[in-house]
């Protein structure tokens, strides 16, 4: 018989997203909506390490379901990367009687739960918060569907500037492993190319392709390019090249950086963190602990954590050959 859960901790861990605070909202409540405590945890482990914690209950909650960020503040803690950091992490919620913990956050923050299960048998369930989209056992992570419409909206005003001086862009947008913004919003922006790290596409089949697009009458163009890819060094080793390598264009860069991360959540995401957070405290109320909540074929679906952390999302291939076909 798994023990009788009496109060859950939530804490939000690693790069924000929006929709962490959703998913807050949707732990707190479900708590409340159960019978029981929950205590929300500052500053991710960093919070758990010092015994920072608050009593939230269903009306600490209201208004957050739209903003960006996450009212508990996030970190990337080192020193819950040591095992005297854990046991002090281990202390603080025994002595607040606390029976099971929920991290929002990516995989970084999930191998911390993992291990800290495996140490202390400390229930944990893990709720996908990043926008780069990178975590198996989910179509989508939180704060991904925002980041895409925030980097489109980018990309429309950047062609507009663009066409108008007849110029070439390359727009470096997050993903330090993955390609899945710059392939999404430069399908949706209409991106002569996309480079990815899955892919490499090489400096002069880029040329190629950007001279082969000039002659079809095209006057400027937008490559999207995520933070990951390995083409070049950077974005501006690639400007370079193609500054020397291709004439008559004149050449850009624009890096989009953090306001990626920024923002209200769409209403895809806002949606999305209410059933994780609904489905990932009933499934610690049921006994289950080191699964992650994602969303599966439309449904929500646990993922054993150490699945979640090692298995690889692919990158959608029909998509790759979509924005190839439609640089044409
Ligand atoms: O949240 C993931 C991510 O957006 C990566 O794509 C990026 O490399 C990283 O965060 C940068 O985060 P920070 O500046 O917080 O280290």
């Amino acid at each position: 018989m798994p023990k009788l859960i009496k109060k859950l901790a939530v804490l939000t861990s690693g790069g924000d997203s929006p929709g962490m605070n959703a998913a807050i909202r949707s732990v707190v409540r479900t708590c409340a909506y159960h019978n029981i405590q929950c205590i929300g945890v500052y500053r991710g482990y960093e919070g758990l390490i010092e015994g920072d914690f608050k009593e939230m209950d269903a009306r600490s909650v209201r208004g957050i379901i739209n903003k960006g960020g996450t009212i508990l503040k996030s970190a990337r803690s080192k020193e819950f990367r040591t095992k005297e950091g854990r046991q002090k992490a281990h202390k603080h919620l025994i002595e607040n009687n606390v029976d099971g913990l929920v991290v929002i956050g990516g995989d970084g923050s999930f191998t911390g739960a993992l291990i800290f299960n495996q140490e202390f048998g400390f229930p944990v369930m893990g709720i996908p918060g990043t926008i780069d989209n990178d975590i198996f056992g989910t179509s989508h992570t939180l704060g991904f569907d925002t980041a895409l419409n925030t980097v489109v909206d980018a990309i429309d005003k950047i062609r507009d500037t663009a066409s108008s001086h007849n110029r070439l862009f390359f727009i470096e947008v997050m993903g330090r492993d993955a390609g899945h913004i710059a392939l999404n919003t430069g399908v949706a922006g209409g991106a002569e190319e996309i480079l990815i790290p899955e892919e490499d596409l090489g400096m002069e089949r880029l040329v190629d392709s950007l001279n082969r697009s000039r002659k079809t009458g095209k006057t400027s163009s937008i490559v999207v390019v995520a933070e990951g890819d390995k083409i070049g060094k950077n974005i501006f080793e690639l400007k370079d090249y193609v500054d020397q390598n291709m004439e008559g264009y004149d050449v850009r860069v624009s890096v989009l950086g953090h306001m990626q991360r920024g923002g209200p959540p769409s209403c895809f995401d806002r949606v999305l963190a209410s059933r994780m957070g609904v489905k990932a405290v009933e499934s610690l109320l049921e006994g289950k602990t080191n699964f992650m909540v994602g969303l599966l074929n439309s449904k929500m679906e646990l993922t054993p954590l150490d699945k979640a952390i090692k298995g690889k999302t692919k990158i959608n291939l029909e998509l790759l050959r979509v924005s190839d076909i439609m640089s044409t």
